[in-house]
């Protein structure tokens, strides 16, 4: 990149259109996101996240028409392998691709493949020190151990993390994490936000999408709330994570709480209480 490449948004879609099969997802759609921004796209199942994020992966096209396009670093076109190593992605549906088989230390080398698997003659393409930068990483966070051993046979918290391991051997700029600790106890949701926010000071810009409120660390600062492929409201996390807000998006009745500048929102009992 040179350095008018740095002040490109990271992601700009301006009045995009997206289906999936008969499904209009999103209808005149527009939203940038900066370089260095910490983000949340918050929103229930079906809002249209992991389109979003399918769409800035190039793993989806918008409709083609003037006046409307979705530019990343301020390009249109990209070649997968370019942009991975600007931003990683990890994500379930990435997860659920790999085989039961495959091992910790295959996960994060396919990474250099921008592949699934590794086998026979792609594993050749590995170069010794892209394995040893594999390795590593799977030590950096907590994993080096399982290099050996099979998906089947790790659990899902220690799963997630050879795939966040197979997103930073490119070193990118930035970090996609599609509802990261689904599936993952207490005990590895706080591990994996922990290490999330070790990316945080260590200067990765991430763009974390959820359904959980109370899984938006205090280090993102702007929270897209998402409903029907509509933003709902976007701004500080202060602003967005009313209890209006949220129960506009979600669509049920809520109370919101501030925590140690972690969101909570829980079932608002009181109407049905005052109608025994
Ligand atoms: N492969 C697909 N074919 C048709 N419709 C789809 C497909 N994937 C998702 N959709 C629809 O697109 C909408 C948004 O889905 P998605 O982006 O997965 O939402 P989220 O990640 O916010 O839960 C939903 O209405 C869903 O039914
Ligand atoms: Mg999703």
């Amino acid at each position: 990149m040179n350095a008018s490449d740095h002040e490109k948004p990271l992601i700009d879609i301006h009045r995009a259109t997206i289906w999936r099969g008969s499904t209009c997802v999103f209808r005149d759609f527009s939203l940038s996101i900066g370089q260095h921004e910490q983000v949340a796209i918050l929103g229930p199942n079906g809002a249209g996240k992991t389109t979003l994020l399918k769409l800035v992966n190039r793993e989806i096209y918008p409709v083609a028409a003037d006046g409307s396009w979705v530019r990343i670093l301020g390009r249109e076109n990209w070649n997968v392998w370019d942009l991975r190593s600007h931003i990683g992605l990890v994500s379930q549906d990435l997860q659920n691709r790999y085989r039961d088989k495959t091992r910790g230390l295959q996960v994060v080398v396919s990474g250099y493949l921008s592949s699934v698997g590794v086998h026979g003659l792609l594993a050749r393409r590995v170069s010794k020190d892209q394995i040893k930068k594999a390795r590593a990483a799977l030590t950096d966070l907590g994993v080096g151990e399982l290099a050996d051993t099979p998906l089947a046979n790790m659990s899902t918290g220690q799963q997630r993390r050879c795939l966040l391991a197979r997103a930073l051997v490119h070193d990118p700029q930035t970090l996609i994490l599609d509802e990261p600790t689904s599936g993952l106890d207490l005990a590895a949701s706080f591990d994996y936000l922990a290490r999330v926010r070790d990316l945080v000071s260590a200067g990765i810009s991430i763009v974390l999408v959820t359904h959980a409120v109370h899984e938006i660390p205090p280090a993102i600062r702007r929270v897209i709330l998402l409903r029907d492929g509509r933003i709902v409201a976007d701004g500080s996390r202060e602003t967005v994570l009313t209890r209006d807000n949220l129960q506009a998006a979600f669509n049920v009745e809520m109370r919101v709480r501030e925590l140690d500048g972690y969101y909570f929102a829980y079932p608002d009992e009181r109407g049905s209480l005052q109608e025994t």
